[in-house]
Protein backbone atom coordinates (compact mmCIF):
# COMPACT_ATOMS: atom_id res chain seq x y z
CA UNK A 1 0.00 0.00 0.00
CA UNK A 2 1.73 3.21 -1.10
CA UNK A 3 1.00 6.98 0.68
CA UNK A 4 1.83 10.16 0.17
CA UNK A 5 2.69 10.57 3.61
CA UNK A 6 2.45 8.09 6.66
CA UNK A 7 1.79 9.63 10.13
CA UNK A 8 2.32 6.98 12.63
CA UNK A 9 0.07 8.70 15.89
CA UNK A 10 -4.11 9.72 15.39
CA UNK A 11 -3.94 12.05 18.27
CA UNK A 12 -4.60 15.91 17.70
CA UNK A 13 -1.13 16.66 16.72
CA UNK A 14 -1.28 13.95 13.87
CA UNK A 15 -4.24 14.39 12.83
CA UNK A 16 -3.84 18.21 12.57
CA UNK A 17 -1.11 17.58 10.23
CA UNK A 18 -2.58 15.01 8.01
CA UNK A 19 -5.76 17.16 7.47
CA UNK A 20 -3.31 19.80 6.30
CA UNK A 21 -1.96 17.60 3.95
CA UNK A 22 -4.64 15.60 2.55
CA UNK A 23 -6.45 19.12 2.13
CA UNK A 24 -3.47 20.07 -0.21
CA UNK A 25 -4.32 16.99 -2.41
CA UNK A 26 -1.89 14.27 -0.77
CA UNK A 27 -2.34 10.93 -0.13
CA UNK A 28 -2.42 10.97 3.95
CA UNK A 29 -2.32 7.81 5.68
CA UNK A 30 -2.65 7.82 10.07
CA UNK A 31 -1.70 4.55 12.03
CA UNK A 32 -2.76 4.76 15.70
CA UNK A 33 -1.71 1.72 17.81
CA UNK A 34 -5.27 1.92 19.77
CA UNK A 35 -8.16 4.28 19.32
CA UNK A 36 -7.88 7.47 17.45
CA UNK A 37 -7.84 10.36 20.02
CA UNK A 38 -7.42 8.42 23.00
CA UNK A 39 -4.49 9.45 24.72
CA UNK A 40 -2.65 12.81 25.46
CA UNK A 41 -5.54 14.64 23.64
CA UNK A 42 -8.06 13.10 24.83
CA UNK A 43 -6.39 13.26 29.09
CA UNK A 44 -5.95 16.54 28.71
CA UNK A 45 -7.95 19.37 30.15
CA UNK A 46 -7.01 21.92 27.29
CA UNK A 47 -5.41 24.81 28.74
CA UNK A 48 -3.64 27.45 26.45
CA UNK A 49 -1.98 28.92 28.71
CA UNK A 50 2.23 29.44 27.55
CA UNK A 51 1.89 31.99 31.32
CA UNK A 52 1.09 29.50 33.19
CA UNK A 53 3.19 26.32 31.76
CA UNK A 54 6.42 28.58 31.39
CA UNK A 55 8.57 30.35 33.08
CA UNK A 56 10.84 32.84 31.13
CA UNK A 57 10.76 34.37 27.54
CA UNK A 58 12.55 31.42 25.54
CA UNK A 59 11.89 30.04 21.33
CA UNK A 60 9.30 27.49 23.37
CA UNK A 61 7.40 30.39 25.05
CA UNK A 62 7.20 32.20 21.66
CA UNK A 63 6.34 28.86 19.88
CA UNK A 64 3.35 28.19 22.40
CA UNK A 65 2.17 32.36 22.44
CA UNK A 66 2.35 31.68 18.29
CA UNK A 67 0.02 28.76 18.55
CA UNK A 68 -2.58 30.50 21.13
CA UNK A 69 -2.43 33.48 18.67
CA UNK A 70 -3.04 31.01 15.95
CA UNK A 71 -6.05 29.33 17.91
CA UNK A 72 -8.77 31.02 17.47
CA UNK A 73 -8.66 30.70 13.56
CA UNK A 74 -7.58 27.50 13.74
CA UNK A 75 -11.20 26.40 16.07
CA UNK A 76 -13.43 28.78 13.65
CA UNK A 77 -12.02 26.70 10.35
CA UNK A 78 -12.66 23.24 11.59
CA UNK A 79 -16.20 24.84 12.99
CA UNK A 80 -17.24 26.54 9.82
CA UNK A 81 -16.38 22.80 7.78
CA UNK A 82 -17.67 20.76 10.60
CA UNK A 83 -20.10 22.46 12.15
CA UNK A 84 -19.23 21.47 15.52
CA UNK A 85 -18.08 23.78 18.04
CA UNK A 86 -15.03 22.87 20.09
CA UNK A 87 -15.78 25.52 22.87
CA UNK A 88 -12.46 27.54 22.86
CA UNK A 89 -13.19 29.93 25.64
CA UNK A 90 -11.22 33.28 26.07
CA UNK A 91 -11.99 34.34 29.72
CA UNK A 92 -8.86 34.19 30.83
CA UNK A 93 -7.00 32.46 33.90
CA UNK A 94 -6.58 33.07 37.79
CA UNK A 95 -3.42 32.78 39.09
CA UNK A 96 -3.67 31.81 43.35
CA UNK A 97 -1.73 31.65 46.33
CA UNK A 98 -2.47 31.39 49.69
CA UNK A 99 -0.21 33.01 52.57
CA UNK A 100 2.66 30.22 52.45
CA UNK A 101 3.01 30.35 48.88
CA UNK A 102 2.26 33.91 48.13
CA UNK A 103 5.95 35.30 47.68
CA UNK A 104 6.62 32.48 44.93
CA UNK A 105 3.64 33.65 43.05
CA UNK A 106 4.21 37.30 43.25
CA UNK A 107 7.73 36.16 41.60
CA UNK A 108 6.66 34.06 39.20
CA UNK A 109 4.22 36.70 38.07
CA UNK A 110 6.95 39.95 38.20
CA UNK A 111 9.33 38.10 34.96
CA UNK A 112 5.60 38.26 33.13
CA UNK A 113 5.65 41.73 34.25
CA UNK A 114 8.64 42.74 33.24
CA UNK A 115 8.55 41.03 30.10
CA UNK A 116 5.58 43.36 28.95
CA UNK A 117 2.85 40.40 29.40
CA UNK A 118 -0.56 41.10 30.21
CA UNK A 119 -1.10 40.22 33.92
CA UNK A 120 -2.93 42.41 36.60
CA UNK A 121 -2.98 42.14 40.61
CA UNK A 122 -6.38 41.72 41.88
CA UNK A 123 -7.44 43.15 45.20
CA UNK A 124 -9.62 41.08 46.96
CA UNK A 125 -12.94 42.44 46.69
CA UNK A 126 -11.66 42.04 42.76
CA UNK A 127 -11.26 38.65 43.16
CA UNK A 128 -14.52 37.87 45.11
CA UNK A 129 -16.57 39.73 42.24
CA UNK A 130 -14.33 38.16 39.28
CA UNK A 131 -14.66 34.66 40.97
CA UNK A 132 -17.53 34.56 43.76
CA UNK A 133 -16.56 31.35 44.40
CA UNK A 134 -13.31 30.70 45.14
CA UNK A 135 -12.00 30.75 49.08
CA UNK A 136 -11.72 33.88 51.05
CA UNK A 137 -8.23 32.55 52.70
CA UNK A 138 -6.82 33.15 49.39
CA UNK A 139 -3.83 35.52 49.72
CA UNK A 140 -2.42 37.10 46.18
CA UNK A 141 -4.04 36.58 43.00
CA UNK A 142 -3.23 37.39 39.57
CA UNK A 143 -5.97 37.71 36.89
CA UNK A 144 -4.18 36.56 33.15
CA UNK A 145 -6.26 37.68 30.44
CA UNK A 146 -4.14 36.45 27.57
CA UNK A 147 -4.56 32.48 28.87
CA UNK A 148 -7.80 30.84 27.07
CA UNK A 149 -8.85 26.95 27.23
CA UNK A 150 -10.67 24.53 24.88
CA UNK A 151 -12.84 21.58 25.07
CA UNK A 152 -9.81 19.05 23.95
CA UNK A 153 -12.19 15.98 24.14
CA UNK A 154 -14.58 18.39 21.26
CA UNK A 155 -12.06 19.84 19.19
CA UNK A 156 -10.87 15.71 19.01
CA UNK A 157 -14.42 15.13 17.64
CA UNK A 158 -13.91 18.02 15.28
CA UNK A 159 -10.54 16.96 13.94
CA UNK A 160 -11.46 13.65 13.26
CA UNK A 161 -14.59 14.54 11.40
CA UNK A 162 -12.99 17.17 9.38
CA UNK A 163 -10.03 14.37 8.55
CA UNK A 164 -12.72 11.87 7.37
CA UNK A 165 -14.21 15.04 5.17
CA UNK A 166 -10.71 15.69 3.45
CA UNK A 167 -10.48 11.94 2.56
CA UNK A 168 -7.60 10.99 5.79
CA UNK A 169 -7.43 6.74 5.67
CA UNK A 170 -7.01 5.79 9.27
CA UNK A 171 -5.65 2.18 10.34
CA UNK A 172 -6.92 1.73 13.98
CA UNK A 173 -5.21 -1.11 16.05
CA UNK A 174 -1.61 -1.09 13.92
CA UNK A 175 1.00 -1.32 15.77
CA UNK A 176 3.60 0.04 14.00
CA UNK A 177 7.03 -2.21 15.42
CA UNK A 178 9.03 -0.64 11.93
CA UNK A 179 10.57 2.34 10.15
CA UNK A 180 12.20 0.84 7.21
CA UNK A 181 15.55 2.48 5.59
CA UNK A 182 17.05 1.91 2.51
CA UNK A 183 20.13 3.56 1.33
CA UNK A 184 19.74 6.05 4.72
CA UNK A 185 16.41 6.77 3.53
CA UNK A 186 12.82 6.18 4.39
CA UNK A 187 10.81 4.09 2.58
CA UNK A 188 8.02 2.87 4.37
CA UNK A 189 6.55 1.56 7.80
CA UNK A 190 5.68 -2.06 9.04
CA UNK A 191 2.28 -2.27 10.91
CA UNK A 192 1.08 -5.28 12.36
CA UNK A 193 3.46 -7.49 10.47
CA UNK A 194 2.39 -5.76 7.09
CA UNK A 195 4.80 -3.47 4.69
CA UNK A 196 3.11 -0.06 4.12
CA UNK A 197 5.22 2.48 1.43
CA UNK A 198 5.89 6.34 1.97
CA UNK A 199 8.59 8.37 1.05
CA UNK A 200 7.57 10.03 4.45
CA UNK A 201 7.13 9.39 7.29
CA UNK A 202 5.74 11.56 10.50
CA UNK A 203 6.63 10.41 13.90
CA UNK A 204 3.59 11.64 16.28
CA UNK A 205 3.30 8.94 18.48
CA UNK A 206 3.45 11.01 21.57
CA UNK A 207 4.68 8.64 24.37
CA UNK A 208 5.03 5.85 22.25
CA UNK A 209 7.08 7.79 19.84
CA UNK A 210 10.73 6.07 20.73
CA UNK A 211 10.01 2.98 20.50
CA UNK A 212 10.12 1.50 17.36
CA UNK A 213 13.25 -0.31 15.48
CA UNK A 214 15.67 1.82 14.66
CA UNK A 215 18.62 1.97 16.98
CA UNK A 216 18.67 4.32 19.82
CA UNK A 217 20.57 7.07 19.12
CA UNK A 218 17.99 7.15 15.77
CA UNK A 219 15.63 8.57 17.66
CA UNK A 220 14.77 10.85 20.23
CA UNK A 221 13.94 9.40 23.43
CA UNK A 222 10.30 10.78 24.41
CA UNK A 223 9.24 9.37 28.13
CA UNK A 224 5.62 9.09 29.65
CA UNK A 225 4.78 11.24 32.50
CA UNK A 226 1.56 10.38 34.13
CA UNK A 227 -1.09 13.29 34.84
CA UNK A 228 -4.08 12.27 36.70
CA UNK A 229 -6.98 14.34 36.44
CA UNK A 230 -11.07 14.25 37.56
CA UNK A 231 -14.14 15.54 36.70
CA UNK A 232 -16.86 17.39 38.47
CA UNK A 233 -19.83 18.34 37.80
CA UNK A 234 -21.44 21.76 39.28
CA UNK A 235 -23.92 24.35 38.61
CA UNK A 236 -23.21 25.63 35.56
CA UNK A 237 -21.29 29.18 36.19
CA UNK A 238 -19.64 28.20 39.24
CA UNK A 239 -16.13 29.22 37.98
CA UNK A 240 -15.84 31.30 34.78
CA UNK A 241 -12.18 31.15 34.44
CA UNK A 242 -9.48 28.68 34.92
CA UNK A 243 -7.79 28.66 38.34
CA UNK A 244 -4.26 27.79 38.64
CA UNK A 245 -2.77 27.86 42.26
CA UNK A 246 0.98 25.77 42.86
CA UNK A 247 1.00 22.72 40.04
CA UNK A 248 -3.06 22.04 40.35
CA UNK A 249 -5.41 23.53 37.83
CA UNK A 250 -9.11 24.08 37.74
CA UNK A 251 -10.45 24.07 34.19
CA UNK A 252 -14.21 24.98 33.83
CA UNK A 253 -16.78 23.83 31.08
CA UNK A 254 -19.62 26.02 30.21
CA UNK A 255 -21.95 23.32 31.81
CA UNK A 256 -20.71 23.18 35.03
CA UNK A 257 -18.11 20.34 34.16
CA UNK A 258 -14.91 21.42 35.91
CA UNK A 259 -11.75 19.57 35.41
CA UNK A 260 -9.08 18.99 38.17
CA UNK A 261 -5.38 18.40 37.32
CA UNK A 262 -2.82 17.31 37.36
CA UNK A 263 -0.32 15.13 39.10
CA UNK A 264 3.49 14.86 37.49
CA UNK A 265 4.31 10.94 38.21
CA UNK A 266 7.36 9.06 36.65
CA UNK A 267 5.97 5.58 36.56
CA UNK A 268 6.23 5.00 32.65
CA UNK A 269 3.19 3.60 30.45
CA UNK A 270 1.16 3.28 33.78
CA UNK A 271 -2.15 4.76 33.44
CA UNK A 272 -3.56 3.67 36.81
CA UNK A 273 -5.48 6.59 39.27
CA UNK A 274 -4.44 5.47 42.51
CA UNK A 275 -6.08 7.19 46.30
CA UNK A 276 -3.07 8.97 46.72
CA UNK A 277 -3.21 10.81 43.31
CA UNK A 278 -7.00 11.57 43.87
CA UNK A 279 -6.27 12.90 47.33
CA UNK A 280 -4.21 15.23 46.69
CA UNK A 281 -6.48 16.62 43.51
CA UNK A 282 -9.63 16.66 45.35
CA UNK A 283 -8.32 18.81 49.03
CA UNK A 284 -6.41 20.95 46.79
CA UNK A 285 -9.74 21.70 44.66
CA UNK A 286 -11.75 22.32 47.59
CA UNK A 287 -9.11 24.17 50.02
CA UNK A 288 -9.27 26.67 46.58
CA UNK A 289 -13.16 26.15 45.98
CA UNK A 290 -14.72 25.43 49.07
CA UNK A 291 -18.00 24.90 47.56
CA UNK A 292 -16.93 21.90 45.04
CA UNK A 293 -17.03 19.84 48.80
CA UNK A 294 -21.01 18.89 47.43
CA UNK A 295 -19.75 18.86 43.98
CA UNK A 296 -21.36 15.17 41.72
CA UNK A 297 -18.15 13.02 41.17
CA UNK A 298 -17.93 12.33 37.14
CA UNK A 299 -14.96 10.43 36.35
CA UNK A 300 -11.26 9.94 36.84
CA UNK A 301 -8.60 8.82 34.51
CA UNK A 302 -4.15 9.48 34.32
CA UNK A 303 -3.09 10.53 30.64
CA UNK A 304 0.83 9.99 29.75
CA UNK A 305 2.85 13.18 28.72
CA UNK A 306 5.41 12.55 26.46
CA UNK A 307 8.24 14.42 27.35
CA UNK A 308 12.11 14.38 25.86
CA UNK A 309 15.26 14.52 28.40
CA UNK A 310 15.07 18.44 27.76
CA UNK A 311 11.14 18.57 28.09
CA UNK A 312 11.08 20.57 24.66
CA UNK A 313 8.78 18.84 21.70
CA UNK A 314 11.05 17.41 18.82
CA UNK A 315 9.87 19.36 15.67
CA UNK A 316 11.26 18.15 12.12
CA UNK A 317 13.36 15.83 10.05
CA UNK A 318 15.95 13.47 10.93
CA UNK A 319 18.88 15.36 10.11
CA UNK A 320 20.78 11.58 8.90
CA UNK A 321 17.38 9.79 7.76
CA UNK A 322 15.27 12.54 5.10
CA UNK A 323 11.53 11.61 5.12
CA UNK A 324 11.97 10.85 8.96
CA UNK A 325 9.72 13.70 10.24
CA UNK A 326 9.40 14.28 13.96
CA UNK A 327 6.33 16.03 15.87
CA UNK A 328 6.44 14.42 19.41
CA UNK A 329 7.40 15.34 22.55
CA UNK A 330 5.00 18.42 23.52
CA UNK A 331 5.04 17.19 27.20
CA UNK A 332 2.37 19.53 28.71
CA UNK A 333 1.67 21.66 25.97
CA UNK A 334 0.41 19.50 23.02
CA UNK A 335 -3.38 20.81 22.68
CA UNK A 336 -1.95 24.43 22.97
CA UNK A 337 1.02 23.24 20.26
CA UNK A 338 -1.62 21.50 17.68
CA UNK A 339 -1.66 24.73 15.65
CA UNK A 340 1.35 25.54 15.33
CA UNK A 341 2.63 22.41 14.97
CA UNK A 342 0.51 21.33 12.14
CA UNK A 343 1.35 24.28 10.25
CA UNK A 344 5.36 24.23 10.61
CA UNK A 345 5.41 20.06 9.89
CA UNK A 346 3.00 20.55 7.09
CA UNK A 347 4.97 23.63 5.38
CA UNK A 348 8.44 21.64 5.43
CA UNK A 349 6.82 18.54 3.78
CA UNK A 350 5.05 20.73 0.89
CA UNK A 351 7.82 23.04 0.41
CA UNK A 352 10.77 21.56 1.77
CA UNK A 353 11.59 24.59 3.80
CA UNK A 354 12.44 24.83 7.40
CA UNK A 355 10.69 27.82 9.16
CA UNK A 356 13.51 29.25 12.00
CA UNK A 357 10.68 28.64 14.34
CA UNK A 358 12.13 25.20 14.16
CA UNK A 359 15.23 25.53 14.62
CA UNK A 360 15.70 24.74 18.24
CA UNK A 361 13.31 22.11 18.28
CA UNK A 362 14.98 20.02 15.81
CA UNK A 363 15.47 16.36 16.63
CA UNK A 364 19.43 17.15 15.43
CA UNK A 365 19.91 18.03 19.43
CA UNK A 366 19.29 14.12 20.22
CA UNK A 367 21.21 12.37 17.78
CA UNK A 368 25.24 10.87 17.74
CA UNK A 369 26.69 11.03 14.04
CA UNK A 370 26.02 7.33 13.70
CA UNK A 371 24.91 5.93 10.32
CA UNK A 372 22.00 3.71 10.12
CA UNK A 373 22.78 0.00 9.20
N1 LIG B 1 -0.89 21.15 30.64
C1 LIG B 1 -1.32 20.62 31.85
C2 LIG B 1 -0.67 19.39 32.27
O1 LIG B 1 0.15 18.84 31.54
O2 LIG B 1 -0.96 18.92 33.35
Amino acid sequence: MQSDIIIIGGGLIGCSIAIELAKGGLKVSVFDRGQLMKEASWAAAGMLAPQSELNAITPMFLLCQKSLQLYKGFVSKLQEFTGLDPCYRNEGFLQLAFEETAKALDKNMAWQIDAGLRVEKLTSSQLKKLSPTVSNKVASAYYLPDEHQVDNRKLAECILTMAEMVGVKFYLGAQVTEICIEQNKVVGIVANGERYYSAKVVNAAGSWASLFNLPKHFLPEVKPVRGQMIALKTEAGTLEHTLHFGSIYLVPRKDGKIIIGSTTEHVGYDKRVTPQGLEVLLSQAQKIVPKLASASFIEAWAGLRPATSDLLPVLGEHPQLPGLIFATGHYRNGILLTPITSSLITDFIVTGQTSEMLEDFSPSRFMLTAKAS
